[in-house]
Order: structure tokens, then C-alpha cells, then sequence
């Protein structure tokens, strides 16, 4: 028996439940909001829809009630308010903190086992919070935010080169905000070819900057965050964990000592199995990508240290 908790039942941590469901990837899933009905509601939904998509998943919807929750392998954190145009990832620390340490606590004491997968904005210094808060081992915490870069880093490599998007590789590696994400343009590749052979340099650092404010772009649009490729993205990190499935997600990791950082949680590539994160994955990086992964880390550590002046930790 396999079963996860998505906390918020909201666009993001609705679309993940929604992909687990269809795809299958856990015996029960569990949606549990504050609002009250939004969960229930949600999952009624997609048990409606669970004829159509042949999911045979239990799929349970609660309001606040942690016991649904219990025994969980893996918990799915996207509670806490989105950002809207014109703000930061960071500006919403004042309450997301104060969400996600809350739901936290609670979920692990239902759930003592379970590996955290943690969404919510701002993600990485929301997963060193889960961590700290928690004393949870470093392998059982994992920031969600490369898988969707990455994806996003695909999707406009796809479309600037025409090549289909299954043919094209790249990872997005750093903290998740606009300025601080390092698409490697170095390391992408169609069919196993150097992206660079096929783009220019001019059009392989356009690809770059649209990925960075891919979510950003979104919000413009929609007047709020994105939600499809978030929650397909966090879906992704369940599926590897529950199919112990190894594969290789850049992934928000408590460091210590790797890329030459330590105490911090950023994105980095990472093993991801039955055991959370198996493997923090060393790979050269160009000068100027080291360069810009310092000072991702430095604006990291800038936003963790609100949790210290704060006393969140
Ligand atoms: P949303 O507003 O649609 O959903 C959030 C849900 O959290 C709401 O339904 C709300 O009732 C619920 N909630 C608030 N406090 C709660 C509590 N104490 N317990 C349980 N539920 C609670 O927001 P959306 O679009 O789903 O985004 C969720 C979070 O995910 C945001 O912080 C957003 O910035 C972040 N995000 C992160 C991404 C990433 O790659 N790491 C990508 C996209 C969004
Ligand atoms: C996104 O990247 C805002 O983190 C959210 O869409």
C-alpha cells in the first residue's frame, strides 16, 4: 500500500493530485485544505472523472483533519498563498512560513515516516525551514522547483529549435526564483547532440531568459502562478520516490559541503528513489556557471536568514 498527502488543495496541490491520480502513481491519495469542501469537492471530481481516466487510486478529500492523513510515504506541501504579477517568490515568506511550518508539523506527527516534498513559495528556504524545523534527516526533505525549471527549460529549448520536446534534454539548477535559476545551457541537448549545434549562442541565451521568468511570464498572463507544469513537475519527484525509480531531478538539497556550499538547501541534481534524495549528483560546471551558482546561494542565504531574524527557526 502506497499513499500520499497533498497539502492545499488549491491550483498547484490540486494538478499534482490530479496527475498522481491519472497516472496512477500511489494506492490512495489524500487532499487536505483548510477551506472548507474545497478537498472534498476536488476529489468527488476526480473520482467522477477516475471512470475516464482508469485511475484506481482511493482518493480521499478532507478539511483539516490529519488523521486521513495518516501513514503516509510521501507528503506533498503546496499550502500558502502564490505570488501575484509583480511580486517576488520571496515576498511571500511572511506567510507561507508560518503555513508550511504548521502543516508540517502536523503531517509528520500522522506521518512519521513520510518523505516531504516541499512546493510552496519560497521553496527553497520553505524546505531548509521543514528541515530545521523538523530535524527530519537531510534525505527526507526535498524542494521541488528544478523539475519545473528544468521543464520550463525544455519547453522554450523545444520551441526555438523546432526539435520535439522528447528529443530535448536540460537542467535548471540554483535557487527557484527568476534571478537566481541557472539554466546550463552548456549541458542541454537534442537527441543526445549539444543544444549548441543547433542554436546560436544568441538564441541559446534567449532560451535561458525566457525560462528564468517562465513562471513570472505565467503569472503576467494569468494574474496569478502558473499550476499545470508545477503540479505535473511535483507529481514527477512522488512517482520517482514511490517507484523507487532513480532518476536524476534537480532538486532543492540540503548541501553540505557539495558545490562548495553548506547549511543551505538549493537546487542541484539529485537521485531520487524510495529513499528520498539517494545521491546529490557532482557535475563540472563552466566558470561562469559556478560563478552564478555563488551567488544563487548568496541570495538563497539572504532569504533563509528572515527565518532566523524572525525566529521561524
Ligand atoms: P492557491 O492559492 O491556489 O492554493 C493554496 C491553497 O493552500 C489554498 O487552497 C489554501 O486554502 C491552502 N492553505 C492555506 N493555508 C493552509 C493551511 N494552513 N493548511 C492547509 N491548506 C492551506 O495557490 P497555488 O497556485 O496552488 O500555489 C501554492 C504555492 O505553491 C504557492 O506558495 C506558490 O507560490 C507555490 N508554487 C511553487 C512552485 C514551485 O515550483 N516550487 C510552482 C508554482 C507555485
Ligand atoms: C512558478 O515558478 C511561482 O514558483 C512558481 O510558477
Amino acid at each position: 500500500m502506497s499513499k500520499v498527502t497533498v497539502i492545499g488543495a488549491g491550483m498547484v496541490g490540486a494538478t499534482c493530485a490530479n496527475v498522481l491520480a491519472a497516472r496512477n502513481v500511489a494506492d490512495e491519495v489524500v487532499l487536505i485544505d483548510i477551506k472548507q469542501g474545497l478537498s472534498e469537492g476536488k476529489m468527488l471530481d476526480m473520482y467522477q472523472a477516475a471512470a475516464t481516466t482508469d485511475s484506481k487510486c482511493k482518493l480521499v478529500g478532507c478539511t483539516n483533519d490529519y488523521k486521513k492523513t495518516a501513514g503516509s510515504d510521501v507528503i506533498v506541501v503546496t499550502s500558502g498563498i502564490p505570488r501575484k504579477p509583480g511580486m517576488t517568490r520571496e515576498e511571500l515568506i511572511g506567510t507561507n512560513a508560518g503555513i508550511v511550518k504548521s502543516v508540517v508539523s502536523q503531517a509528520l506527527a500522522h506521518s512519521p515516516r513520510a518523505i516531504f516534498v516541499i512546493v510552496s513559495n519560497p521553496m527553497d528556504t520553505m524546505a531548509y525551514l521543514t528541515l530545521k524545523s523538523t530535524g527530519l534527516p537531510k534525505s527526507r526533505v526535498i524542494g521541488m522547483g528544478g523539475a519545473l525549471d528544468s521543464s520550463r527549460f525544455r519547453c522554450y529549448l523545444a520551441k526555438a529549435s523546432g526539435a520535439n520536446i522528447h528529443d530535448v534534454d536540460g537542467m535548471v539548477i540554483g535557487g527557484h526564483g527568476d534571478t537566481t535559476m541557472i539554466p546550463l545551457t552548456s549541458k542541454a541537448t537534442i537527441k543526445g547532440v549539444p543544444a549548441s549545434q543547433f542554436l546560436s549562442k544568441k538564441k541559446l541565451a534567449q532560451v535561458a531568459a525566457d525560462t528564468m521568468v517562465g513562471g513570472a511570464t505565467l503569472t503576467g498572463l494569468l494574474g496569478t502562478s502558473a499550476w499545470y507544469a508545477p503540479g505535473a513537475a511535483a507529481a514527477s519527484v512522488v512517482e520517482s520516490i514511490l517507484g523507487d525509480q532513480k532518476r536524476i531531478i534537480p532538486c532543492s538539497c540540503y548541501l553540505e559541503g557539495e558545490y562548495g556550499q553548506s547549511d543551505i538547501m538549493i537546487g542541484v541534481p539529485a537521485v531520487i528513489g524510495r529513499k528520498g534524495i539517494e545521491k546529490i549528483v557532482s557535475i563540472d560546471l563552466t566558470k561562469e556557471e559556478a560563478e552564478k551558482f555563488e551567488a544563487s546561494a548568496a541570495a538563497v542565504r539572504k532569504v533563509n536568514q528572515i527565518l532566523y531574524d524572525t525566529k521561524a527557526i
